[in-house]
């Protein structure tokens, strides 16, 4: 049996699951892979906090009673936040000292620092748990994507706007009331921008299109819009035409030219991220070799975020070499690639026309002459006064085509209401 003797950053949230969840698997780990883990110390902001289950005399407020500790070769990383956390990991990870974390932030932003440091220590760097908690997506793209020519990542990576975006288009209830229900239950922060601003998603995103596409895409270059926006109106007529709303982190390779976007989106309901409903993550890939793949599982909480972390723990210290992404490792996108803000997607648009002949007319011309073609189109009932909702579905577009189509539309004949993009379809 192997000593290995580790230390930790943070023993909040994640943390304590990952000490709980090492005291239950102790005796398991020992058996399949002859290694006997302890945690030797444990960082804290506040010492006197009340922690069930973790001994007081491992609790330190001191960074360098871990990262000046010799007998510890591996520290978790479970503070979250940019700095201290890039600061310190990049300290242990100097010092020879392989960090396993959880934070995408860290990760998303400074991993060309952390990199370099890993690098120059001799260091191993993991970070499974940073995207979508319990599911092994890190390793699938890192390893076992190795024979493919990825073209597509496509996800539900974020639990709290799936779980509000399930609850609206379940029980058609608006995005305000949905959003304090969450926010009482836990499943939303108190503050809630970077969940639903789609902040947390576009970090996520950036890690997983550089694994895809084996270059680095900054977070900087990804295209963010949150659900904050979302009327349940919107969700009801997707839902009654087979669609189902969705917040997407979408990278898209064709070339050189990448598209990295963070939105909400209609997907098929017959499309598997249709049915990836609550606070469940999912990332749909598709390889050359490969064709299409979906993993699926829980994207946060104590112990399956803890489960990822243990499970780079136990492979970290039982593959001594490291290994790190292939690509070059920068701050800035690699010269090779180009990304674009003219993709293509298909779109669902809602008009409020004027209830008079000619008006449809209008709408398609004016799509029609920026190379917009329309799937299907619905005239609904009239709203008295404020005229009639029209409900259109295109093909693909690109969308500064869309965009220059609707600059188009009379505004006294037919008003934009709401634009959404359709993902998963041809
Ligand atoms: N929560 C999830 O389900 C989940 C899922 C996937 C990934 N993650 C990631 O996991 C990381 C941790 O999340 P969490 O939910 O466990 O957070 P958390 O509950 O807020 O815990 C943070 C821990 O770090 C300690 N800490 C923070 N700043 C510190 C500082 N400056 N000096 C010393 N200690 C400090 C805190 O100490 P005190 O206890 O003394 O305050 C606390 O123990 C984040 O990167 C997050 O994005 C979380």
């Amino acid at each position: 049996m192997k000593q290995m003797t580790i230390g930790m950053l943070g023993c909040g949230n994640v943390g304590s699951g990952v000490y709980t969840l090492l005291e239950d698997m102790r005796p398991t780990i020992g058996h399949r892979n002859h290694l006997d883990i302890q945690v030797k110390k444990i960082l804290v902001r506040d010492l006197s906090k009340r922690r069930e289950g973790i001994p007081a005399e491992k609790l330190t407020a001191n960074p360098e009673d871990i990262l000046g500790d010799g007998e510890i070769s591996l520290v978790i990383e479970c503070m979250g936040g940019e700095e201290p956390a890039t600061t310190l990991m990049a300290q242990a990870l100097r010092r020879g000292k392989t960090v396993v974390t959880a934070n995408k932030m860290a990760i998303a932003l400074n991993w060309h620092i952390l990199q370099a440091a890993a690098l120059e220590g001799g260091a191993g760097l993991h970070f499974e748990a940073s995207v979508c908690g319990a599911v092994p997506v890190i390793r699938t793209l890192s390893e076992s994507m190795q024979a493919n020519r990825v073209t597509q990542v496509m996800g539900i990576v974020n639990g709290t706007t799936n779980y509000i975006l399930s609850k609206m288009t379940d029980e058609m209830r608006p995005y305000s009331e949905v959003l304090q229900e969450a926010q009482a239950l836990g499943l939303a922060e108190p503050d809630p921008a970077s969940d639903v601003g789609g902040y947390d998603a576009a970090y996520k995103l950036s890690i997983l299109s550089s694994l895809a596409f084996h270059a680095r895409i900054p977070y900087e270059h990804i295209h963010r819009e949150g659900i904050e926006q979302v009327q349940v109106r919107d969700i009801a007529a997707g839902k009654d035409l087979g669609y189902r709303l969705k917040l997407l982190a979408i990278g898209k390779r064709q070339g050189d030219t990448v598209d990295v976007r963070v939105h909400p989106a209609f997907v098929p309901e017959t499309h598997p991220l249709a049915s990836v409903g609550g606070a469940f993550n999912a990332v749909f890939l598709h390889g050359h070799a490969c064709g299409d793949m979906m993993l699926y599982g829980r994207g946060a909480g104590s112990l399956p975020t803890a489960g990822a972390i243990l499970s780079d723990t136990v492979h970290a210290l039982s593959h001594p070499e490291p290994d790190y992404p292939s690509f070059e490792n920068t701050s800035h996108l690699h010269p090779s690639l180009t990304v674009t803000d003219n993709w293509q997607s298909a779109f669902y648009l809602r008009l409020c026309a004027q209830d008079k002949p000619g008006v449809l007319g209008h709408i398609t011309t004016k799509l029609g002459e920026h190379d917009v073609s329309i799937s299907s189109i619905l005239q609904r009932k009239s709203e008295g006064d404020s005229g009639v909702p029209v409900i259109v579905i295109t093909h693909r577009a690109h969308e500064k085509s869309l965009q220059a189509a609707l600059q188009a539309i009379d505004p006294a004949i037919a008003r934009v209401e709401s634009v959404l993009r359709v993902e998963g379809v041809e």
